[in-house]
């Protein structure tokens, strides 16, 4: 198999005295879905902020360990954590444009890391986004509306949007279907298939069916510690720990 992008090692995780994660090990390989699924409190959304070091913006939380992207570690001190935002995008349960217009939200990121040197080229990359996302059919004309304006699925692509403008390595989806229906989460689904021809993408998700419908590796965690990894097919036809099997046949949760 091809190297891995990004590579936890021994990464423990505490709030506080409580450990959230214990000794975790995990290879991300690039440009497919990598599910992360568990019971409740299992320490899925930890890990994912571990990530992009979301968690350091927590002030009681710690990390230790190792988290390699390409080989970097990047908790080295010498790390410069907007620039790492800017490689590992991220996208939150609930939609949460930003109140500006809808071509202000796909801007932001490309303004801020000074991404875009022309208007021209600005318009060029937020049209390339909205496309990506799939939602440029629905917006063209009406760009300068706000971002708010939009539907709750249409909001989460904008999100989608948002993130991919940057064009980062990675996209962190933390639950991202859970507050839209079903027909905006097929929509969404098919749009992380689409995407992950050009982009990592590691997903928390509640939902098996749709851990097997878009990744093609799942975790799964239990207690803060990573119990399980392999190809999603697998872990859930024949998982080899009895903690998996519980989970999946719903003897826990
Ligand atoms: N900001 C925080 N401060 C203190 N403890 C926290 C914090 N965030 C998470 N925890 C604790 O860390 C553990 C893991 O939480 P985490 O949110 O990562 O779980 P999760 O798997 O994402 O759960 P869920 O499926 O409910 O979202 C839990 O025991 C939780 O109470
Ligand atoms: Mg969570």
């Amino acid at each position: 198999m091809e190297a891995p992008i990004i590579q936890a090692k021994n990464v423990d995780v505490f709030y506080g005295e409580k450990q959230a994660l214990s000794q975790v090990n995990l290879d991300v390989f690039e440009k497919q879905v990598t599910s992360l699924i568990g019971p409740s409190g299992c320490g899925k959304s930890t890990f994912l902020r571990c990530i992009n070091r979301m968690n350091d913006l927590i002030p009681i939380c710690r990390f230790e360990g190792d988290l390699e992207i390409d080989g970097q570690n990047i908790y080295h001190p010498a790390v410069n954590v907007v620039a790492l935002r800017a490689q590992v995008g991220m996208v939150f349960q609930k939609p949460n444009p930003f109140p500006k217009s809808i071509k202000e939200n796909v801007a932001y990121g490309l303004k801020i890391h000074g991404l875009t040197n022309s208007k021209s080229s600005l318009d060029d990359r937020i049209e390339w986004s909205l496309k990506a996302a799939g939602l440029w059919g629905e917006v063209s004309d009406r760009l300068d509306e706000p971002g708010l304006s939009l539907s709750g699925g249409q909001q989460q692509r904008l999100c989608i949007a948002r993130a991919i403008a940057v064009k980062p390595r990675v996209i962190l989806m933390d639950e991202p279907c859970s507050a839209l229906d079903p027909i905006a989460t097929a929509v969404i689904e098919d749009l992380i298939n689409e995407i992950s021809k050009e982009f990592t993408i590691i997903i928390v998700t509640h939902s098996m069916a749709q851990a097997a419908r878009v990744s093609k590796r799942t975790a799964f965690f239990h207690l803060g510690e990573l119990i399980e990894v392999g190809r999603t097919k697998d872990i859930f036809t024949n998982p080899s720990n009895e903690k998996t099997q519980n989970y999946i046949t719903g003897r826990i949760g």
